[in-house]
C-alpha cells in the first residue's frame, strides 16, 4: 500500500465501513459514495466498536450497536442518547484508490 494508507477504497462497499488500526487506536473508516470518514472506533458511552454498528447515508451517522447512539460522521457528535460526548474525527481523504488518514497530531498516519 502507498504511504499513509490504511486500506483501499474498494476494501469498503459503499454505505460500508471498517476497522482499521492506527498504532493501537481503532478507527473506522465508513464509505459513502466515494468520500469517507474516520472516527474513534470505540463508543463514548461504552467499550463497544461502531464499525459494528449501522451507517445511515441519509443522516451521515454510524450507529452503535448497543443502544443505538447515532455519532455524526463529520463532527463525531451523537445526535441520540444515552451517547453525550463525542467521538474523536480524523481527516481522511481518498487518493488514487487508496484511504489516506491524516492525524492532526502527529501527521499522516499507517495502518498497522
Ligand atoms: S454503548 Fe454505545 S450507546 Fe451505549
Amino acid at each position: 500500500m502507498a504511504a499513509g494508507t490504511v486500506c483501499e477504497l474498494s476494501d469498503i462497499a459503499p454505505g460500508g465501513s471498517k476497522r482499521v488500526m492506527l498504532d493501537s487506536t481503532p478507527v473506522v473508516i465508513v464509505r459513502i459514495d466515494d468520500a469517507v470518514y474516520a472516527l474513534h472506533d470505540k463508543c463514548s458511552h461504552a467499550d463497544v466498536a461502531l464499525s459494528d454498528g449501522e451507517v445511515d447515508c441519509d443522516l451521515k451517522t454510524i450507529e452503535c450497536i448497543r443502544h443505538g447512539s447515532r455519532f455524526e460522521l463529520e463532527t463525531g457528535r451523537p445526535d441520540t442518547l444515552p451517547a453525550t460526548q463525542p467521538v474523536r474525527v480524523y481527516t481522511a481523504t481518498v487518493i488514487d484508490g487508496h484511504v489516506v488518514i491524516h492525524d492532526s497530531e502527529n501527521g499522516t498516519k499507517e495502518a498497522r
